[in-house]
């Protein structure tokens, strides 16, 4: 006769587990007079299937500020849940270009990031950025990684470094990645959809980002990521070329050329709005079970 197990044990540690996982993001489950803590996780093992190759972390510094998550206004796009299994709609990509990346060649990587930096920390496109900035942020990390992380448009810190996400929502991001068991030299690159701080940290504006994001679509081009996470509506928009809001593009995996895309809260908002960590966490989860990619258990 078959046993029937008793899943009491299994759901109990499963759920310690879950409240774990959360709490080392942030996610506070009982209200605490403390408000949210980002303790780092411990992170055992350095996932090397995060890069394709030997790493070569590159990258040069920096950048930002931030971001509106409102709902966007309707789309004609669908929005409607594809068919077929969980695991099926994961993968399915919703909206994006199809456009193949060109065959990597056998360029030096490095030197043709450069060339695109170059270009950038000379761009006078945008004349009010451009008079405006300390510096342009072009983009930081491995170029070899298989996941890239498209923020905004640099803040105070990070047109004063050079280096992306490096002021309180640098420390969130840096945070969401340490749980995952990743770090921003090794495991990924980020960039921002505009590489000039916009004044008082205002979105950018359209032909700014019309004007730069061709720098970061060649970045990517060279990259050329397995999968692409859009932090916050501006970059969502922006890769995909959509008018829907983060709320409706997150949770599914879209496509920007050959890159499976995910779009997740801005850090940004995720300090004003700590409610949608819980939510930004999930997309992390996702992203990183569609990568293939365990999250480290906390000790
Ligand atoms: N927000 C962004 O979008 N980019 C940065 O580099 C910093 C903050």
């Amino acid at each position: 006769m078959s046993k029937v197990e008793k899943p009491t044990t299994d759901l109990k540690s499963l759920c310690r587990q879950h409240l774990e996982q959360l709490s080392g993001f942030g996610v506070t489950i009982a209200p605490s007079g403390t408000g949210q803590t980002f303790d780092l996780p411990q992170v055992e093992s350095v996932p090397d299937s995060m890069v394709r190759e030997t790493a070569a972390p590159s990258g040069n510094a920096t950048a930002k500020k931030y971001d509106s998550e409102k709902p966007a206004e309707s789309s004609k796009q669908s929005t409607a849940a594809p068919k077929g299994s969980a695991r099926q709609q994961e993968s399915i990509a919703r909206i994006g270009s199809t456009e193949p990346y060109p065959a990597a060649s056998s360029r030096p990587r490095q030197a043709d990031l450069k060339v695109i930096n170059d270009e950038v920390a000379s761009c006078t496109k945008c004349s009010v950025l451009a008079g405006a900035r300390n510096c342009t942020v072009f983009g930081v990390g491995n170029p070899q990684a298989r996941l890239v992380l498209i923020g905004e448009a640099p803040g105070e810190q990070e047109d004063k470094t050079g280096e992306p996400f490096v002021g309180a929502a640098g420390q969130l991001l840096d945070k969401m990645l340490a749980a995952c068991g990743l770090n921003r030299q090794e495991h990924v690159y980020i960039l921002n959809a505009v590489k000039c701080r916009p004044p008082q940290n205002r979105n950018p504006k359209p032909d700014e980002l019309e004007n730069c994001w061709g720098y970061a679509q060649r970045q990517l081009e060279f990259i050329q990521p397995e999968f692409i996470c859009c932090l916050g509506s501006v970059a969502a928009r922006t890769v995909l070329q959509t008018t829907q809001s983060v709320g409706r593009l997150r949770k599914q995996f879209h496509r920007y050329r050959d890159s499976k895309v995910i779009v997740t809260y801005h850090p940004s908002y995720l300090l004003r709005t700590t409610s949608a960590k819980k939510h930004a966490w999930e997309d992390m989860k996702l992203l990183m079970r569609e990568m293939g990619i365990d999250i480290p258990k906390r000790n």
